[in-house]
């Protein structure tokens, strides 16, 4: 498997990497995942795919929000037959130091609660918010302890952003501490 750049042009893993966020989130994606495969790859954002013969089984995009110090780390999808090993890691990694050339200091991403997955789903947010990150627990294998183990920690949450009861879960990591 390799890991590179994803850059406009190569139609057939476009229309591969629309599949994956299609399948992944149906919901954002699921009518027209390519104008998201688009929207990723324009000039001022940095992509990354996983190649393994010759298919992309993973993506990963970045977005300058703050200028060239701040950004978002948006979208992160793997195929689910090649989830847990290792290949969500290696495209965060490779992201990071492609962002850290543009010069980014933070790298930060909002990751949704719509399903009861965290122990901050189902409670009211406005009251004692951030004792309740403190003590998070998952519960259904959201990702953010994907994102905890690749350095990046709970900054935040938006109370009810996708319903009531159901945050949207802010992370960052600092690139140069
Ligand atoms: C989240 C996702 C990108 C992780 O990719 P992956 O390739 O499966 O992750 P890796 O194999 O690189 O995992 C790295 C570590 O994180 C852990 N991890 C991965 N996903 C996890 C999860 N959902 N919950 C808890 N831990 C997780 C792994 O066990 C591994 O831990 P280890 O180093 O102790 O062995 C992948 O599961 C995915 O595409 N999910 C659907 C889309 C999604 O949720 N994207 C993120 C939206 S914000």
């Amino acid at each position: 498997m390799r890991i590179e750049l994803f850059r406009r042009g190569y139609k057939v893993h476009e229309v591969q990497a629309a599949e994956l966020l299609r399948e992944a989130f149906p919901v954002a994606y699921g009518e027209d995942p390519e104008e998201e495969v688009h929207n990723i790859l324009q000039e001022n954002r940095i992509a990354a795919k996983a190649v393994f013969n010759g298919e992309v089984v993973g993506l990963v995009g970045a977005i300058p929000q703050y200028g060239d110090t701040g950004w978002e780390l948006h979208p992160l999808v793997v195929r689910k037959d090649y989830r847990g090993k290792g290949v969500g890691a290696k495209l965060t990694a490779f992201l990071e130091e492609a962002v850290a050339e543009k010069g980014a200091v933070t790298l930060y991403l909002g990751t949704d609660d719509e399903t009861g997955a965290t122990s901050l789903s189902n409670t009211d947010l406005f009251q004692d918010p951030f004792r309740k990150i403190a003590e998070i627990r998952n519960l259904k294998g959201h990702p953010y302890e994907f994102y905890k183990k690749m350095g990046y920690s709970i900054v935040g949450v938006i109370p009810d952003t996708n319903g009531i009861g159901k945050p949207d879960i802010w992370m960052a990591k600092s690139l140069v501490r």
